[in-house]
């Protein structure tokens, strides 16, 4: 089966703003905006249009190019700013390399996790809010495991919330991420056919990654069984397919998902060999996208069931470069987030 969806509405444009003064290097590819509005908070991919998500990408690329070669990655952009990582569900790649993205924007970083923490002993999502507001957070980047805990976060703090993962919901930094990834791949994202295979039905990743490619430009095809597609997909701005191998001929991309077998209650497939002969990716089936083709993965990855551990470390993998992508650009979002479009914020430091 394929469905064609309807576009997207896109989010009105706000006033024109500049880019960060003082950021130095060439130009970014793909069309350059002249519109952005850069939201309070980044809750959904939804919230950027496509002028904005432009933005964040060019100003995570003018970030790379400003640290490349330096001894020091560090810039002074945030100093004497907070930022608050608030995960009450595990993270690896997520919260450290929000860590690290602040820390080289030189603000100051406080890690909080719920193992560990009072909310162990009962508090509630909303006193852990007041207790980091009294404390000055200026950005609390949450992670949750229930869907739309950031978005009722944001109604309770000052500082900015940057959504790091809400239940099923959503995961934008890791959409940022993946179209930076991409775009550097294939130097645009119009036009380009992505295929997201797996367990869609569980995957924010999938989420903000039709969200925001499908803003981009991009043609973005849904493959799974369909015990784990959601109900309401066709509505989304994607093509949906069960078979895997007719989609991945010719395709720039394919992005596998994993499998969340905590988040699963039933029985949505026979047996893991059963899901990997139908939805995993090998080598054979590596090879039916483009020769330019590349393949990603959010991870964590369950090696040997959506991905043999050959493909995941073969060629045309951007697995690896996708986790240090993710640092430049969690810098962009944190820096136009907190810092605005001010002209002593980058200049200083570049
Ligand atoms: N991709 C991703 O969100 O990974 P973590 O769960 O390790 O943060």
């Amino acid at each position: 089966m394929t469905v064609a969806m309807q576009p997207r509405e896109r989010a009105a444009e706000g006033p024109a703003s500049a880019g960060p003064a003082g950021v130095t290097g060439t130009a970014p590819t793909g069309p350059t905006p002249q519109r952005v509005r850069m939201p309070r908070h980044l809750l959904s991919a939804s919230d950027l249009d496509r002028a904005t998500a432009e933005h964040v990408l060019s100003t995570a690329q003018r970030i790379e190019q400003a640290i490349s070669g330096r001894e020091v990655r560090k810039l002074p952009t945030l100093r004497g700013r907070t930022v608050v990582n608030l995960f009450f569900e595990d993270s690896t790649r997520t919260r450290i390399s929000f860590e690290v993205a602040a820390k080289r924007l030189s603000a100051d970083v406080i890690n909080f996790s719920a193992k560990g923490s009072s909310v162990s002993k009962g508090e509630s999502l909303k006193d852990t809010a007041w207790t980091l507001q009294a404390m000055g957070a200026d950005a609390v980047v949450c992670r949750h495991s229930s869907s739309g805990a950031p978005q009722q976060l944001s109604a309770w703090v000052d500082g900015h919330v940057i959504n790091a993962g809400d239940g099923t919901h959503e995961h934008p930094t890791q959409a940022l991420l993946d179209a930076y990834t991409l775009r550097r791949h294939l130097g645009g994202l119009d036009g380009r056919r992505v295929v997201v295979v797996g367990d869609v039905l569980h995957s924010r990743v999938a989420r903000s990654n039709v969200l925001l490619l499908s803003t981009l430009g991009a043609e973005v095809t849904l493959v799974a069984p369909p015990t784990l597609l959601p109900v309401g997909v066709t509505n989304w701005p994607a093509l949906v397919s069960y078979d895997l191998d007719s989609a991945l001929v010719g395709a720039d991309a394919v992005m596998m998902l994993r499998v969340q077998r905590e988040r699963m209650s039933g029985a949505f497939f026979p047996t893991e060999r059963e899901y990997s002969r139908s939805y995993g990716l090998d080598g054979r089936r590596r090879d039916l996208i483009a020769e330019h083709g590349i393949v990603l993965h959010p991870g964590p990855m369950n090696r040997g069931m959506e991905i043999t551990p050959q493909v995941a470390d073969g060629p045309g993998s951007v697995i690896v470069e996708q986790v240090a992508n993710g640092v430049t650009v969690r810098m962009a979002v944190l820096y136009l987030l907190l810092s605005g479009e001010t002209d002593a914020a980058m200049g200083a430091g570049l």
